[in-house]
């Protein structure tokens, strides 16, 4: 069958394609595979059994859960938890945001696909990109442009922090912002990497945008008021050009598929279209389970209390990991500031990451190759083909076992390049 071009486009061999498609499946092989790829959250006991009592709540109610499956939500998302989100944020950061400054959408994702073809690609004067300032920078945006060359991307600076320990920067030297980009965006904290812009990058970024008339997209995904997986001291900023992109998925509700804008009202309502026409209205049974916990404002200490915690303490066990089975290897992780991602950097690695993912998963380990991280970026960089990206959010006996599998692939890849060097895994 031929497709139009846009079919052709989106259904072409995608990064995120094949990592929805590994997740799926590791999902249903559960038993035998080691998964670290994909960006599942955790199953927490704590943040299930409370949203378990949101919904005991919900089903108790017989208004609440005819509501709950037997409405369509507005456009715009729904209105209760919009107003509650709204009164949250201005509780806590002061923000000047109203409901018309919020929108939901089916899931951060669709709230990507729509802000970038709203502030890029073609126009009546001619094309414009998203400029991503930091490259690595996550997978999902990579296909989402709905016309080719979408983005520009910019390679970072490189601070190492220790034997093992680096951290990127923004090269503002680097970084040109010319009359063709329509809009720049950062996920922080970043996926893959677990770093969290510094405030001082993140208000140099805003004064760019601002100054260029253009919006500043903040993919806010794993940072605060919630999941709150941020481990360094910092608070988000919001401002009209400042377009601001949430999720309750690493909250733990990925299947609901919530995401939510917080911008001003002109990108607000171009969102609310969207959801009109692609989807009717976006899905509000995560709203609605969570909507006592923002009107309370019980959300920020079950982050704070619970959430951050949790992962801090995987991020530091799998640091430990790294060390007792790596500690020997030219191995590299960027310094885990926030998300769940250990982003591993192996020097003049003799295979590319996409080859090292293959043996991995032949070895039914699950990560994902660091190659598709790049979107944008056109230098050829070898570092683009030395990193992979490891989620340690799974189980702890799945994560140790992965790790120790990956020391012993990337041990036979040096070895096979300098067999003297580095002695093959089992040759003594
Ligand atoms: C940085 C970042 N942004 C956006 C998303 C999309 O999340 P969702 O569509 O589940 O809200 C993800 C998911 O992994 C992510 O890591």
């Amino acid at each position: 069958m031929e497709f139009s071009l846009f079919g052709e486009k989106f259904t072409r061999e995608a990064g995120i394609l094949r990592l929805m498609e590994d997740l799926g499946q590791a999902l249903a092989d559960a038993e035998s595979v080691y998964m670290l790829g994909g960006g599942n959250p955790a199953h927490i006991p704590e943040v299930q059994a409370r949203f378990r009592q949101a919904m005991q709540r919900i089903v108790e109610r017989p208004g609440e859960f005819a509501h709950l499956i037997g409405d369509y939500s507005a456009p715009q998302g729904d209105v209760a938890f919009i107003e509650a989100l709204a009164d949250l944020l201005r509780r806590e950061y002061g923000w000047p945001i109203g409901p018309e400054n919020i929108a939901l959408t089916s899931g951060s994702q669709t709230a990507f696909f729509f802000l970038f073809n709203l502030l890029a690609g073609e126009f009546r004067g001619g094309r414009k990109r998203i400029l991503l300032p930091l490259a690595p920078e996550y997978i999902g945006y990579a296909d989402v442009g709905l016309t080719e060359d979408f983005f520009v991307a910019s390679r970072p600076e490189i601070e190492y922090l220790g034997e093992h320990l680096f951290k990127y920067h923004v090269d503002f030297d680097a970084l040109t912002v010319t009359d063709d980009i329509g809009a720049i965006c950062v996920s922080r904290p970043t996926n893959p990497t677990g770093n969290v812009l510094t405030e001082e990058e993140l208000r140099t970024l805003s004064e760019l945008a601002r100054k260029h008339g253009i919006p500043l997209i903040v993919d806010n995904a794993y940072g605060l008021p919630f999941p709150s997986i941020i481990y360094t001291d910092s608070r988000p900023i919001w401002e009209e050009h400042i377009v601001l992109c949430m999720s309750l998925s690493k909250l733990g509700l990925p299947g609901t598929r919530t995401g939510i804008v917080i911008a001003n009202p002109e990108i607000i309502s171009a969102i609310t279209s969207l959801n009109a026409i692609v989807s009717l209205a976006p899905g509000s049974f995560g709203a609605l389970l969570s909507l006592e916990l923002v009107r309370s404002g019980e959300i920020i200490s079950l982050c704070r209390d619970v959430i951050r915690p949790y992962y801090w303490q995987k991020a530091q066990q799998a640091l430990a990991w790294l060390e007792e089975f790596m500690g020997d290897l030219a191995y590299y992780v960027h310094k885990p500031e926030g998300a769940f991602f250990c982003w591993l950097w192996f020097k003049d690695l003799p295979i590319t990451s996409l080859e090292l993912y293959e043996r991995l998963k032949r070895r039914q380990t699950l990560v994902v190759p660091g190659e598709y991280f790049f979107p944008g970026l056109r230098e050829a960089w070898p570092h683009r083909h030395e990193c992979i990206r490891v989620n340690y959010a799974g189980d702890a006996a799945t994560v140790r076992e992965g790790l120790r599998i990956i020391a012993e692939e990337v041990r036979r890849a040096y070895a096979e390049a300098s067999p003297r060097l580095f002695p093959a895994p089992g040759s003594g």
